[in-house]
């Protein structure tokens, strides 16, 4: 299937897309992972690290390119962290067809808890939180023994910026998603796999 997942910063997004992507064997197309591996491309609109650590959205052709290649021969996928604003969402409409469209909701006072305590391993990628979501010993990535480290936008003002700049720019993506019928809200303030149970149902039914 062809799965999109919606929700602020911090909303689960990534633990969720892991599920997805296993549970449906089909990769998880996230921007945020792909800039963050690219930070510091020199493009013409400069480095995806200035707008990064700033918690503003990179522009648009940098996106839109990452986008339009991890999808170009995909057959399935969980995408997460695109589309954040109008532009994106049109250029999406024109280069595939979603099956599903999910928000992930979570209050906002919760979020920057989440996004101020998550630790991310240095090596893989996987996602913990110093108190929500321990790995086995302190500091050590369960999956694969990396290191665990606080991303770059993880502090509390870049946080408020960015859920400022959701709010502005991307909830009228998701405003776009309802209007059209195709938007499947979740409640995804419960515990992760209570999350999940939600989203597979959901995914199950639009598929
Ligand atoms: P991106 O990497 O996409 O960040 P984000 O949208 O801010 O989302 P996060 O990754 O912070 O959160 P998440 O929803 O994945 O939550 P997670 O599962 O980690 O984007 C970063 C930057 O890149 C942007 O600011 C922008 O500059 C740029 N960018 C990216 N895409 C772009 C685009 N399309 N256009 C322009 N610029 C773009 O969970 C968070 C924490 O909570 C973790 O610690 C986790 O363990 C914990 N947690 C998860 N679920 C639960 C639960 N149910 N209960 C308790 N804790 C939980
Ligand atoms: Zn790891």
């Amino acid at each position: 299937p062809n799965v999109l997942l919606l929700g602020p910063p911090g909303a689960g997004k990534g633990t969720q897309s892991a599920n997805v992507a296993e549970e449906y064997d089909i990769p998880h197309v996230t921007t945020g992972d792909a800039l963050r591996a690219n930070k510091d491309m020199e493009t013409e609109h400069g480095t995806p690290r200035s707008f990064m650590e700033a918690g503003e959205l990179v522009p648009d052709p940098v996106v839109n390119e990452i986008v339009a290649e991890a999808l170009g021969n995909a057959e399935g996928y969980v995408l997460d962290g695109y589309p954040r604003n109008e532009d994106q969402v049109e250029y999406l409409a024109d280069i595939t067809t979603l099956d599903a469209v999910c928000l992930l909701s979570v209050s906002e006072s919760e979020l920057v808890d989440r996004l101020t305590g998550r630790r991310v391993c240095d090596e893989c990628g996987a996602n913990y939180h110093v108190e929500f979501d321990q790995p086995e010993e302190e500091g050590v990535c369960d999956e694969c023994g990396g290191e665990l480290i606080q991303r770059d936008d993880d502090t509390e003002d870049t946080v408020r910026e960015r859920l400022r700049v959701y709010h502005e720019t991307t909830e009228p993506v998701i405003e776009h998603y309802r209007e059209a019928g195709a938007l499947k809200e979740i409640d995804g303030e419960q515990s992760p796999d209570a999350v999940w149970d939600d989203l597979r149902t959901t995914i199950d039914e639009a598929i």
